[in-house]
Formats: C-alpha cells, structure tokens, sequence
C-alpha cells in the first residue's frame, strides 16, 4: 500500500498506473470502522485500483469544536487499510489542499444543500462539495463511492457530477450498522458509555416509523416520532423529516411512484448523530 501526502506525487503515481485499469475511489475522513471498510471492499470488487483519502476537511465544519474534536486514529487506519488490500492512501495536510485559503467555493445544488442537514449546518455542503471536486480532480477516479448513511451528501455530490459533467460514476453504498443497529461513526466513539446503551433508540424508532408511514400520513409519523423522542430521557431529537428522495423535500402527502426516506438528527450529550430509512 503506497501512502501519499502530496498532490503532486499522488497524481504522478496514479496516472503512471492507470493506463486502462479503473480507479475506484472512496474518500474518508479517517477514524475508520466497518462502514468505511464496507465501502472499500465493493470499491474493490469493482476496480482495478482503489485509492481512499483521508482528509479532515475544515471547511464542512460549522463548529470549530467538533473539527477539534474529530477523532484521529492515523495508525490504526493504515492499518485498517492495509487489511482490506487498499492500493493507495492519499492524506495531504489543509495546507496542501487549500494554500492559506481555507474557504469554500460556493455551490447551488438545486435547492438539494437547503434541507436537513444543510439547514443545521451552514455551509456545510459548499465545503463537501469543494473538497470532493479537488478530490475528484487530484485522483480522477473511474467511480467513486459514499455511503447513504449520508444519504443528502450522497445526493449533493450526484448532482455536482451531473451539473459539471464530471467524468466519475457515483455509487451509493448500503448503510452498515452495529449489531444493535446503530448506525457505525466516527463519532460513535465519542459517545459517554451512557449514551453509547441509549442510542441504538435512533434506528430503532426510524424502523417503527417505517411501519407507521405504511398505514398513516406523514405528518402524524413526524409527530409520533417527535413524541417519542421527548419522552426519551438522554436523546435529545434536532429533526425528524420525512422526504422525498429525489428531491430531499419534505412532504405532508405521500403520491404514488414516489420514494420517500425518513432522515433524522439527534443529540447524545453533545454528540450529533444522523441517521435515515429508506420508507
Ligand atoms: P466520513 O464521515 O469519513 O465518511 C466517508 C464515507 O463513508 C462517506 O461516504 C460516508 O457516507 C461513508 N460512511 C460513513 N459511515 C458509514 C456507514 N455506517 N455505512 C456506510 N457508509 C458510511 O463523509 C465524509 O467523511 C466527508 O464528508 C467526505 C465525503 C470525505 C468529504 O470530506
């Protein structure tokens, strides 16, 4: 496994190898589990060459202190990597990605960033969508692959693709879970071993509204779930919204051919996890 921490000499390596063999390409913030592994391994399957990123890009982070706090487990990640037969690391510094400007580009995702996540969040996905593109140009990969634990990211990057015609083929990935069904972050472990028992209640009312939405209207669900999140003593609800998937907007009627995914955002302590379902 090479590991590359410059522009440079990560594009001269891969384009010395990539004469007629695909590249697939999962980018990551590191503090690597399973989820990411999962990832790997269909990138695997599918090219003839996987490089995976690590990069904890500073410009999605609307907190300072939850960039601070981003877990780093370097070691244990190559290790990780070596483990699933990773070709190639590419980990460059902020400063090597983005000079002394460390700003965003800023996007118009078709109203998809104005949602959920990108609500709570501001600016969030015009920093996603700048270190992708960068990404995208440094490694020029044959297919990409994100997970739809991140399910309104996964959407975004999509429509970067399709609106710049970029010359990558975007995979989503299934969601890999705990035994308990909790869903797998770097951000899990960060979680008090209180909340860690407590939180396994997030996947757990998404599968029970799931029943729910087959038999009641959207806005009753929301509500139910929303109740049920007030009367949980640890876990506190930032939003639950059912959506269409294309479109990432919330509906209050269901129509007929269309998909629709639950997507929450809950509070354990001061640990924000996301999570969704497809409906
Ligand atoms: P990160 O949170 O490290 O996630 C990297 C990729 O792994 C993303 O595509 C994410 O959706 C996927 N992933 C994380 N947990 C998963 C799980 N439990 N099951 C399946 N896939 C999972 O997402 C980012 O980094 C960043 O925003 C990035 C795209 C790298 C840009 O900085």
């Amino acid at each position: 496994m090479l590991v590359f921490a410059k522009i440079k000499s990560v594009k001269q390596k891969i384009s010395s190898l990539k004469k007629g063999t695909s590249v697939g390409f999962v980018p990551t913030m590191g503090a690597l589990h399973k989820g990411h592994l999962s990832l790997i391994k269909k990138a695997k399957k599918e090219n003839d060459l996987v490089v995976v990123s690590i990069f904890v890009n500073p410009t999605q982070f609307d907190k300072k202190e939850d960039l601070v706090n981003y877990p780093k487990t370097i070691d244990n990640d190559l290790e990780l990597l070596k483990s699933v037969s990773c070709d190639l690391v590419f980990m460059p510094s902020a400063e090597e990605i983005y000079s002394k400007n460390i700003k965003s580009e800023i996007f118009d995702f078709e109203g998809l960033e104005h949602q959920m996540e990108g609500k709570h969040r501001v600016g969030h996905f015009d920093g996603v969508g700048t270190i992708v593109k960068r990404l995208f140009e440094i490694v020029t990969p044959t297919k990409s692959y994100f997970g739809e634990k991140d399910f309104q990211q996964l959407q975004i990057i999509k429509k970067m693709v399709k609106k710049n015609n970029l010359p990558v083929e975007i995979i989503g990935c299934d969601i890999y879970r705990e035994t308990d069904g909790l869903a797998m972050s770097s951000r899990n472990v960060r979680l008090t071993k209180e909340h860690r028992k407590a939180a396994p209640f997030i996947f757990k009312t998404l599968k029970e509204a799931k029943l729910k939405f087959g038999i009641e209207n959207a806005v009753n669900v929301v509500q139910w779930v929303q109740n049920e999140f007030k009367k949980h003593p640890l876990l506190e609800l930032e939003y639950f919204e059912i959506a269409n998937e294309a479109t990432l907007q919330t509906i209050s009627t269901k129509e007929l051919k269309q998909k629709y995914r639950g997507f929450i955002a809950v509070f354990a302590g001061n640990i924000r996890l996301i999570d969704n379902i497809s409906l």
